[in-house]
């Protein structure tokens, strides 16, 4: 089957590929010529694992090839996905659809023959109607039917998801587009996989409605973790205690700083946006919103607490950057509005991560970019983990000690044991987790404490 893939970014190219995988011919079509450029010449513009490989060996089988001009290969495409991004639309909140009407004004002019269209970008109920309108009023003639296949899959383990998915929605009632789609996922499909068919309405709030509720999942934790703090709770044995009731399940149940990343903001303002539209707010969402957004600042007064004088000019050390690990997007990290207070509490901060700091450098400014993590830690004050990368959870602790100005660590992902750090000498404070301090284990640690945090330490034990 010939497919075009419009819109090459972290869902297009990840699902061009593997569908090139799995056996039919992609075209992966991007309006950014440079992005183009790299693929040509066999570099990924994107950090995702696996990728590489994948991509290398698609294009090298001739299965996957790249193109600026989307004319070509949607003229000779049996479907043609739109993947375009939907951002969160300045000012108001609604998804921004102009990228997808834009590729979908293309797609019609450029279509020939029997085409299905597929949105696989997260649009709002309604935009399927829309995309349709837009293609028959363009060309009249044309054969095409606009099919909802939303995506589900998560940047950083982007192809294992893409090829073991739980369930591929399909939003369509039309038997031949999904005849299409059954060959298209065919290889998923005798693997077992599910293809849910639904209308086209449902299938976009399905992906909508998923989202919201992993958020709302990650929200509800996040404020039982700031309980446990306060009655001497801990929050992962909370987790694990609810977790292993299977009507709740164990995922989505980590406290942190709150969630990020190019999708969950997003999603959930476009959805509580289009809910108000049609007068059904959806007040546990606005809810969800407002506690997320106000815990990523939150997190810097958990900093700050450290130190019973502030942190004015004092250095902070902030290991991980980018909303999650093994991936390089930096859309909505809550890195940023967690070093942004920092700065704004007058602190000097400094960052290492392993892969998001090319991204992070054009959006936090006089912020100095450590080349790894212990040189981030060097002189520093404090240490914040704000992202759980695999390699910080092994630091060198005793190294660690030795080259921080004072021993004191803020985890913001729960990847040490207090008793531990404890042992080790360092103030220690987690989410919703008990708060660990050096008062007790290392005497040499304590001295380099001024007296008044000396005070406090032993406050934050007792
Ligand atoms: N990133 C994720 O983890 C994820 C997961 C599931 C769903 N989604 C959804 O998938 C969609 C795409 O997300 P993304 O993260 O891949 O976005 P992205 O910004 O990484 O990529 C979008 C790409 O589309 C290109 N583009 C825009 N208009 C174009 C046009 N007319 N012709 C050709 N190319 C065009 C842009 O240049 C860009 O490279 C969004 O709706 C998002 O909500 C994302």
């Amino acid at each position: 089957m010939h497919i075009a893939m419009i819109g090459t970014g972290y869902v297009g190219l990840v699902s061009g590929a593997c569908i090139a995988d799995f056996g039919h011919q992609v075209t992966c079509v991007d309006k950014d010529a440079t992005k183009i450029e790299a693929l040509k010449n066999g570099e990924i513009p994107i950090f995702e694992p696996g990728l590489q490989d994948l991509v290398s060996r698609n294009v090298r089988e001739g299965r996957l090839s790249f193109a600026t001009d989307l004319n070509e290969p949607v003229r000779a495409a049996d479907a043609v996905f739109i993947a375009v991004g939907t951002p969160s639309r300045r000012g108001d909140g609604h998804a921004d659809l102009s990228y997808v009407y834009n590729a979908a004004r293309e797609i019609a002019a450029a279509m020939h023959g029997f085409t299905v269209v597929i949105t696989k970008s997260t649009v709002p109920v309604g935009t399927g109607d829309e995309v349709e309108r837009i293609i028959r009023e363009r060309n009249p003639d044309g054969d095409c039917v606009v099919v909802s296949n939303p995506e589900f899959l998560r940047e950083g383990a982007a192809i294992h998801d893409f090829k073991h998915p739980d369930r591929i929605v399909v939003g369509t009632d039309d038997d031949r587009a999904k005849q299409v789609m059954a060959e298209i996922y065919r290889p998923l499909s005798l693997n077992q996989t599910p293809l849910l068919y639904t209308a086209r309405r449902t299938a976009e709030l399905i992906k909508y409605a998923a989202n919201a509720f992993l958020a709302t999942k990650i929200t509800f934790i996040n404020e039982i973790a700031d309980l446990c703090e306060r009655v001497g709770a801990d929050v992962q044995e909370v987790a694990r205690g609810i977790g292993l009731d299977n009507r709740i399940g164990n995922k989505f149940l980590h406290a942190g700083p709150g969630f990020g990343g190019s999708c969950f903001p997003k999603d959930v303002r476009a959805l509580i946006k289009t809910a108000q539209d049609y007068d059904v707010p959806l007040r546990i969402l606005e809810a969800v919103t407002s506690v997320n957004d106000t815990r990523k600042r939150a997190m810097a007064r958990k900093v700050s607490m450290m130190f019973s004088d502030g942190i004015r000019r004092k250095t902070i050390g902030v290991l991980g950057l980018t909303f999650k690990p093994s991936t390089d997007d930096m859309r909505e990290a809550p890195s940023i509005p967690l070093i942004t207070a920092l700065q704004d509490m007058g602190a000097l901060v400094r960052a290492f991560d392993p892969v998001g700091m090319t991204h992070a450098r054009s959006i936090l400014p006089d912020v100095t970019f450590c080349d790894n993590a212990y040189e981030c830690a060097t002189s520093a004050d404090v240490l914040v983990i704000a992202t759980e990368w695999e390699q910080f959870r092994a630091l060198d602790l005793r190294r660690l000690h030795d080259l921080m100005a004072t021993p004191v660590i803020v985890d913001l992902r729960n990847i040490y044991r207090p008793d531990e750090m404890h042992r080790r000498g360092f103030a220690y404070v987690s989410v919703g987790r008990p708060t660990a301090s050096p008062a007790l284990g290392d005497p040499e640690a304590f001295d380099r404490l001024s007296s008044a945090d000396k005070g406090r330490a032993a406050a934050l034990v007792s």
